[in-house]
């Protein structure tokens, strides 16, 4: 089976004509199966038609949710559009419209191995905690001049209306990714994860703002939920517009990001789309 995969193609933000060249590339490399794991564009209108154009390219595609796929706005929320809204009900409905499946909405197995996957989120498993930045400073974004801007757009609220910390939203998405991974009999498993599950994924720079970033990039403890696995082969992330490819334990764990415009180092979007769509034979 052939799987070409990427992450993070921000089409909102990278525009119509990264979506032409990332359709051209898919059609070169004639995958079975797309997966895109997240960050694929905010907004229902855009979202829906990439879904659309890259459906058209590939017989089977699946997703992950990505941070900035559930962005909302003070306004859709007090409309009752929170996060949770766009995770369980917008992203899913968009996705049924497009013929793409939605990992986090639940497994598939196609070709006698299972899919799984999750949004994921960040419960500061990753900070540094020799970063002189106080606790106030994850639990609001802020640090220096620096804001993560989940915490302007991602909204994850309890039945009361009350913000979630960031804990409880991984605990969550991970309790529903071992759901998942528990109802798949298959003994071959490929795991989709939009957020970082892995020490070796992080990179660490010696700068404070992009150390107070790396708190916010994933879940060790979903990497310890993937390692007590046996079956999972491939373990796909994204979050991170940073490219990985390394082997933990049994698992090759792959992220192949695309990225903002300003961020790659190819010459053009071909070269940039080239490096971010990886293929991997199982
Ligand atoms: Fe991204
Ligand atoms: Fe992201």
């Amino acid at each position: 089976m052939r799987i070409a995969t990427t992450s993070d193609i921000h089409i909102d933000i990278n525009g119509e004509i990264v979506l032409e060249a990332l359709c051209a590339r898919i059609r070169a490399v004639k995958p079975d199966v797309l997966i895109v794991a997240g960050d694929i564009a905010t907004g229902a209108t855009t979202f829906l038609t990439t879904l659309l154009a890259l459906k058209a390219c590939a017989p089977h595609m699946l997703v992950v949710a990505g941070n900035h796929d559930v962005w909302t706005s003070p306004a859709a929320v007090a409309k009752g559009i929170d996060s949770w809204a766009w995770l369980d009900k917008l992203l899913p409905a968009l996705c049924t419209e497009a013929g793409v499946h939605l990992l986090d909405a639940g497994p598939t197995v196609i070709g006698g191995i299972g899919f799984a996957g999750s949004l994921g989120w960040y419960d500061l498993t990753m900070r540094e905690h020799l970063l002189d930045a106080p606790m106030e400073a994850y639990r609001t974004g802020r640090f220096g001049g620096l804001m993560w801007n989940d915490h302007r757009f991602a909204h994850f609220l309890d039945a009361d209306g009350k913000h979630l910390l960031s804990e409880v939203v991984a605990e969550r998405l991970r309790d529903r990714l071992q759901a998942h991974l528990d109802s798949l009999s298959c003994s071959r498993v490929v795991v989709a994860t939009h957020m970082l599950a892995f020490e070796r994924q992080v990179h660490r720079k010696d700068r404070p703002g992009w150390r107070f970033v790396n708190a916010f990039m994933g879940s060790l403890r979903m990497g310890e939920l993937l390692a007590r696995d046996p079956r999972i082969e491939l373990a796909i992330a994204g979050h991170t517009h940073i490219h990985s490819d390394q082997r933990i334990g049994r698992m090759r764990a792959l992220v192949s990001p695309l990225g903002y415009a300003k961020e790659w180092r190819a010459p053009d979007v071909a070269g940039a789309v080239e490096k971010a769509l990886a293929v991997v034979d199982l």
